[in-house]
């Protein structure tokens, strides 16, 4: 098979998620959320001060994005639920019929247009009543996160065959981390953090093994959380910084993906030793890195279909006292490299193999499961003629498929973030994503064809990265 060929049957797909789109933020019963919340009572966190409020409209114009998905060729939409527009409070005591309508529509719509539904059951905004009762820190959390779960599966699980539980748990874990504005933005850092990924962990399995219980015999669909895996390289090569650099790997991807995707199960034994050695150091009497029971081992371990990860940029480390980071008790410091490209994001970094080596370390962390690419994707200031876009997708692309031909790595799919320009949480509407400009000023919020998107139709079609679109690209 030529190299710039995708296995048959690979899925391509687009992604965007409800707070970034729907907008309709207290419409039709529709309850209020964490980020609700931060836009209204903190609007400087944003660097625009804008809000989700609005956003794509999505809630009212769900038909143009059906439209625009089909005109691309996309095989499958990823997009996410809102928690608080079916369940206002948070718990399933009251559902809201009309939240339940509107993603019936938006999923019947898409199968009419023959492309699937991949639904993300968490993208971040809690319903506010949970963070009143200490949101992810609370780990009864995982019982209503069940009760929530129960409610999607019987309402949709007919038709949706693709589920996520939840999406960048590490970014969950950032708004009870750093100052940095992420609701709900509690700044705990070096505690929060690991006792909101303990709950989500949790909450994750329950949905999973719920799944498996009562529903996936009948309904047949499949089930991963989304975890975001960066590419960790040391910035300089020795044993010793090459040793520092894994441990970063295993504290911020192991973390997530080494309890749920290892045979063993539990945190990264690494990081169990870490959190352990910094935490006495630093004199408090245990750990500050929770521990699961071994049934909780047990439910977290294999609770999986397939895995789905996020991946971005690459992050170059040296081992020294961290100032501050997403994840605490690390000692490795996360720099750039001059050498690449930076989106307009800050922290995107245009680093095309970090890809492969990210999916070639998952293959070899965890046997090599089907792996799903569930975003990735350049930011820009806007413009229709987005060059630099398409050189990211194709050169991101061309290290996919390197991993697919040359390493074997089972590669099932791959996600483009995003489907249109959206609300960017903290940069607002400064960074654009998209494929398609989405005219924010225009009550109509008119979405309009950038060439990458034309440029993702051609690959769709052929199944192929077109030979006109490798032009002198030999060097990345
Ligand atoms: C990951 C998140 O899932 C998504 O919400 C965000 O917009 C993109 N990264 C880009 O930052």
């Amino acid at each position: 098979m030529s190299a710039f060929r995708f296995p048959p049957g690979f899925l391509f797909g687009a992604a965007t998620s409800a707070y970034q789109v729907e907008g309709a933020w207290n419409e039709d019963g529709k309850g209020e959320s964490i980020w609700d919340r931060l836009v209204h009572q903190h609007p400087d966190v944003i660097n625009d001060q804008s809000s989700g409020d609005v956003a794509c409209n999505s809630y009212h114009l769900y038909q143009e994005d059906i439209k625009i998905l089909k005109d691309v060729g996309f095989h499958f939409y990823r997009f996410s639920l809102s928690w608080p527009r079916i369940l206002p409070t948070g718990h399933a005591n009251v559902v809201n019929e009309a939240g339940i309508h509107y993603y019936n529509n938006l999923i019947n719509g898409l199968i009419a247009n023959g492309i699937q539904p991949v639904v993300t059951m968490f993208h971040w905004d809690l319903p506010q009543p949970l963070q009143d009762l200490g949101g992810w820190t609370n780990p009864l959390l995982a019982n209503y996160f069940e009760d929530y779960a129960r409610v999607l599966f019987t309402n949709f699980g007919d038709r949706v065959k693709w589920w996520y539980t939840f999406n960048e748990p590490k970014s969950i874990a950032l708004g009870y981390g750093m100052p940095l504005g992420f609701a709900p933005n509690i700044p705990t850092h070096g505690h929060g953090e690991y006792l909101v990924m303990h709950t989500v962990l949790l909450s994750h399995a329950r949905a999973y093994r719920l799944y498996e219980r009562e529903f996936k015999e009948t309904q047949k669909g499949k089930m991963s959380i989304v975890a975001l895996c960066n590419w960790i390289e040391p910035k300089t090569y020795s044993e010793e910084e090459e040793a520092a650099a894994e441990r970063a790997r295993q504290m911020h991807n192991g973390w997530i993906l080494h309890p749920i995707y290892s045979t063993a199960g539990d945190y990264p034994p690494v990081m169990k030793e870490w959190v352990a050695k910094k935490s006495r150091e630093k004199g408090y009497l245990r750990s500050r890195l929770p521990s699961f029971t071994k049934e909780e081992v047990e439910m977290v371990r294999g609770a999986w279909d397939f895995l789905a990860v996020n991946h971005y940029t690459t992050f170059f480390t040296y081992q020294g006292k961290e100032g501050v980071s997403i994840v605490p008790d690390c000692d490795v410091c996360m720099t750039q490299d001059d050498n690449y490209p930076v989106a307009a994001s800050f922290w995107l970094q245009v680093v095309p193999w970090g890809l492969r080596k990210a999916l070639n370390w998952i293959a070899k962390e965890y046997d090599s499961p089907p792996i799903m690419v569930a975003e990735n994707g350049f930011s820009d200031h806007g413009g229709l003629n987005d060059t630099a876009r398409i050189d990211f997708f194709i050169n991101y692309l061309r290290e996919l498929l390197k991993a697919i031909h040359d390493d074997h790595c089972h590669v099932i799919g791959y996600t483009v973030w995003s489907l249109m320009d959206n609300f960017e949480w903290i940069s607002g509407y400064t960074d654009n994503f998209g494929l398609y400009h989405v005219d924010f000023n225009d009550p109509n919020r008119k979405r309009t064809a950038k060439k990458s998107a034309r440029v993702f139709s051609e690959i769709i079609r052929s199944n192929e990265i077109p030979a006109e679109f490798l032009v002198n690209k030999s060097s990345l």
